[in-house]
């Protein structure tokens, strides 16, 4: 067997890149002692000279340089971003690097084309890091669950919004105060939009229902609505009614009435009944919950973002690769597939558009004090077999308003019907404001 050190360039110095270099500082021998062999870092790609690195390590901004060189063997890129990022791993790959990255935004836009190189060039991309943080969810999915038939999957996939969205709630915090606490601590992406627009979630959860459900990644095709609406008055009545506002993705298999196999992909806020595990993941925690046959309802939790658990998700991923190599005498790395089934076998079952997915929901309206309100709009929704589950009625907030607020929780419907429903409240005179509206779901089936 080769013995030799495995060497690592490391692309990208931010939170995670510099929490990579002190983990393996830190737990070089605890890696060691699983893997049989050395790992050394031999390069850091960056765009400052950093004092803090190591004199043996070398540093550079040519990243395309760096990716050549005779002694990388794994190419790790925690850049983020889809440009410079893509081109240098794709030169990597053809380098005959295998790559670990942290990059979901990359991978979920241009992870096909990546993964079909890579397996061209007889390399594997590794991307533990890239969803839920520490949680290890790829390696649950690909290799623990691998003898199931995956049903459906939800999870709170980003750290930074449900963190966002715990102190709201716990603290009454305010959101802007939130989100720069969260940048402060290396949560958020560089580009916090993507956390509170839930576009962070989207492109995890398109790398989790494909390897799940054995799919080529779509992020394109996933519907995506962030936190940024959601109002303490939500909270606040959700709350009395026995829900928490989550952030959630959901993957989802379907059978539709015409015999057909759908998929819905979705992130929303959802409310969820508080005493169900994933409504108490607070603060930067994630959690995924898998339904899965023949296992049934599990559950993964653990922190979702920060330098600690990013960078404890890379080093797992490095050890994996350094113990195939060590295997196949430093051919092709033998690590399960990219997207958990044999690529030839990835099939293309419809993913639903939003007017065909199914939800409960909460609806928020504000309606005139007059008589036969209510009788209107429960017959709006009857005509559209939309099914009330309850209905909270509060006295007006203040004492200079007619209007009152009026809560209506729905049993899961068609979306179509939905918004036929809501376009035909609104329109109501005696109903005076938009209509808000949150999903539902009790997440029993
Ligand atoms: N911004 C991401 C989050 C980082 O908050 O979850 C981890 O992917």
């Amino acid at each position: 067997m080769n013995n030799r050190p495995i060497q690592l360039a490391i692309l990208g110095l931010g939170t995670v890149g510099t929490g990579v270099v002190e983990l393996l500082q830190n737990n070089l021998d605890e890696m060691t002692r699983r893997t049989g062999r050395e790992i050394k870092i031999t390069h850091v790609g960056t765009r400052r000279n950093r004092t803090d690195i190591p004199t043996d390590i070398k540093q550079s901004a040519d990243l395309l340089a760096i990716i050549q060189q005779d002694d990388v063997d794994i190419v790790v890129e925690l850049m983020g971003g889809t440009t410079t990022a893509k081109e240098v791993i794709l030169a990597a790959i053809e380098h005959g690097k295998h790559i670990v990255t942290a990059n979901k935004a990359l991978l979920a836009e241009h992870g096909n084309e990546i993964f079909a190189k890579a397996d061209a060039n007889g390399v594997k991309v590794a991307y533990e890091a890239a969803v839920a943080g520490g949680i290890p969810i790829i390696k649950i999915l690909r290799e623990g669950l691998a003898a199931n038939k995956i049903d459906w999957l939800a999870g709170i996939i980003n750290g930074t919004g449900n963190f966002i969205m715990t102190e709201m709630r716990d603290k009454k915090r305010d959101f802007a105060d939130v989100l720069a606490e969260a940048q402060a601590l290396g949560y958020a992406e560089a580009d916090p939009t993507f956390d509170v627009e839930g576009i962070d979630a989207a492109h995890k959860l398109t790398l989790l229902a494909s390897i799940a459900f054995g799919i080529p990644l779509q992020f394109d095709k996933v519907y995506c609505e962030g936190i940024t609406k959601i109002t303490q008055q939500d909270v606040r009545y959700a709350n009395e009614l026995g829900y928490r506002i989550k952030h959630l993705g959901f993957a989802k298999r379907r059978i539709l009435d015409s015999g057909e196999e759908g998929i819905e992909l979705r992130v929303h806020p959802t409310l969820i009944p508080k005493q169900v595990l994933l409504a108490n993941v607070n603060g930067v925690k994630n959690a995924i919950m898998v339904d899965a046959e023949p296992v049934g309802q599990t559950l993964y939790y653990g922190s979702g973002a920060g330098a600690g658990a990013t960078a404890s998700a890379v080093m797992a991923d490095v050890v994996d690769m350094v113990r195939a190599l060590a295997e196949t005498n430093d051919s092709t790395a033998n690590l399960v597939p990219h997207l958990a089934f044999q690529p030839e076998t990835l099939n293309n079952t419809r993913i639903l558009s939003s007017d065909e997915m199914i939800t409960g929901y909460y609806l928020r309206l504000q309606v005139k004090d007059d008589l036969g309100v209510l009788a209107e709009v429960t017959r709006i929704l009857s005509e559209s077999k939309i099914s009330i589950d309850a209905i909270l009625q509060q006295p007006a907030h203040d004492d200079t308003s007619t209007d009152l607020p009026v809560i209506i929780m729905v049993d899961p419907v068609v979306e179509r019907n939905m918004n036929e429903a809501i376009a035909k409240i609104e329109a109501l005179d005696t109903v005076t404001d938009k209509v808000i509206r949150i999903r539902l779901d009790e997440l029993m089936q």
